[in-house]
């Protein structure tokens, strides 16, 4: 293993522009003209996983962007992992707020800028160069390792369930191993047992057949952007409850022992404030701030668009107005069940004076395990090693929906260890990633698989 470990601080510096060569390709699966990018970066995953000295190495496509498979499966009797990854990320707008270009990775005080740094392709990176490492240093894996890397991640990942069923025997494995979550804090290392899974949809509203002059026309029919904000109105009540019926008929409460253990986390909400720049926090009442985040449900509007937005004023009754909500949903609750719900609130909160056109978009399901399976503890070993100090368990506010597709149709656990920090910018400008923790996850899954080699298969 020393071999292996010294081979990774040597090339501490040719990881750095490896990546960035990774970081500069727009693989932004959300829209059409990348879509020639976002398959380039495929193409770029193969290569690399090739160099790295994977074998099977291949691009298979799907009714959208292709998965790319590679393996290497010399460790005849020992575990396999399925490391999942995503190489596609997220658009880059407000593109002014970026302080260098979101393509041109950056690196300033010990973060590498770029969009994908940290969400996910810093991530992945970080298991190429520790089967790299020991591949070259040794000739070989402490374990069997299959690589699936998904190019629809941060759309919703809408093929990739019909991808496993279909390759349901090739993807046969032990464990998965999943880098594309956080740490819940600078210096403190953690592996997330918890997911937040999601339902989104597309509201519009058409109050008439154009736009029409407030003067004439206002007060002789519903303004569609004064409907949809009093329909939004009726989502959640003034304490953060939301008001569909049924909604909360499926969520798990809280546990005791959970939220006796968060409350000896290293959080503050007073820094949480400051350092997010939010003026008063607001939350579901009876619910701290981590548990708001991890354990319970919300519905949020993520845009909203209507009537005249440009600079001074301009009288005007628009002819349209649209949301798009989402809800974040948590164990037990299923994202189909939840959106009949939402689409029938929706259908009944809608006055007659507009028309209504509801479109159900990308999800996925909540997801959660028990943290005391010999696969998290392997994995706990292995960031002990890498980062000098034990990790916390957590659960995230996030979603990957594949997660809960990988134990209903594999039958497998996954253990998520991620090395981004809340303060990354994951989907927002200026995202960056640790230099430090990059160095450490990329020595961290060195020794995660030889860990993992360590527990005796029982399949
Ligand atoms: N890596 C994130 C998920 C995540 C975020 C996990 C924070 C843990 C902590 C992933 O790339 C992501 O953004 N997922 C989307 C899923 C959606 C598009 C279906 C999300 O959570 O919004
Ligand atoms: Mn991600
Ligand atoms: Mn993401």
């Amino acid at each position: 293993m020393d071999k292996v470990i010294d081979f990774i601080n040597v090339n501490r510096e040719r990881y750095l522009e490896e990546l960035k060569t990774l970081l500069a390709i727009p693989s932004v699966s959300a829209l059409p003209e990348h879509a020639s990018d976002v398959k380039r970066c495929a193409t770029w995953c193969a290569d690399e996983m090739r160099r790295i000295g994977l074998q099977n190495v291949r691009v298979v496509d799907t009714p959208g962007y292709p998965v790319v498979y590679g393996d290497w499966l010399g460790a005849a009797g020992a575990p396999t992992i399925l490391f999942y990854g995503h190489y596609d990320v997220q658009p880059v707008d407000p593109l002014n707020l970026w302080e260098s270009p979101p393509f041109e990775a950056t690196i300033r005080d010990g973060e590498i800028y770029a969009r994908g740094a940290a969400d996910d392709k810093g991530q992945v990176f970080m298991h190429f160069k520790a089967v790299e490492a020991h591949l070259k240093q040794t000739g070989r894996l402490p374990v069997n390792i299959k690589f699936m890397l998904e190019g629809e991640e941060e759309v919703g990942s809408a093929h990739l369930d019909d991808f496993i069923r279909a390759h349901k025997e090739e993807l046969k494995a032990d464990v998965v191993v999943i880098s594309d979550s956080g740490m819940f804090a600078r210096g403190v290392p953690s592996i997330c047992y918890g997911l937040r899974g999601l339902v989104y949809f597309q509201i519009d509203l058409r109050g008439s057949a154009t736009d029409l002059h407030s003067g004439s026309f206002g007060g002789a029919l519903a303004n569609p952007a004064f409907v949809l904000a009093q329909m939004i109105a009726q989502m959640k009540d003034r304490s953060g409850r939301i008001r569909i019926p049924g909604f909360y008929d499926d969520v798990e409460p809280l546990r005791e022992e959970e939220r006796q253990a968060w409350k000896s986390l290293p959080f503050s909400e007073k820094k949480y404030r400051k350092d997010f720049g939010i003026p008063k926090l607001h939350g579901e009442t009876g619910y701290s701030t981590l548990e708001r985040t991890w354990v319970r449900p919300t519905l949020e509007i993520n845009g909203l668009l209507s009537g005249f937005t440009g600079e001074g004023s301009k009288t005007v009754l628009p002819a349209t107005a649209m949301a798009k909500i989402s809800m974040r949903l948590v164990p037990n609750q299923h994202p189909d069940k939840i959106a009949d719900l939402f689409d029938a609130y929706v259908k009944d909160i809608a006055p007659k004076t507009v028309e209504l056109k509801v479109t159900r978009m990308q999800g996925g399901k909540p997801w959660m395990t028990s943290y005391d399976n010999p696969y998290v503890q392997a994995a706990g070993r292995a960031i002990e090693k890498g980062f000098g100090q034990t990790p916390i368990f957590t659960r995230e506010g996030g979603s990957i929906p594949v997660v809960s597709t990988f134990q209903e149709e594999l039958g497998l656990p996954s253990v998520l260890f991620g090395v981004g920090l809340p303060d990354e910018n994951a989907h927002a400008p200026n995202e960056k990633l640790d230099l430090g923790n990059f160095h450490n996850g990329v020595i961290a899954s060195a020794h995660l698989y030889e860990e993992i080699a360590s527990i005796a298969v029982t399949a």
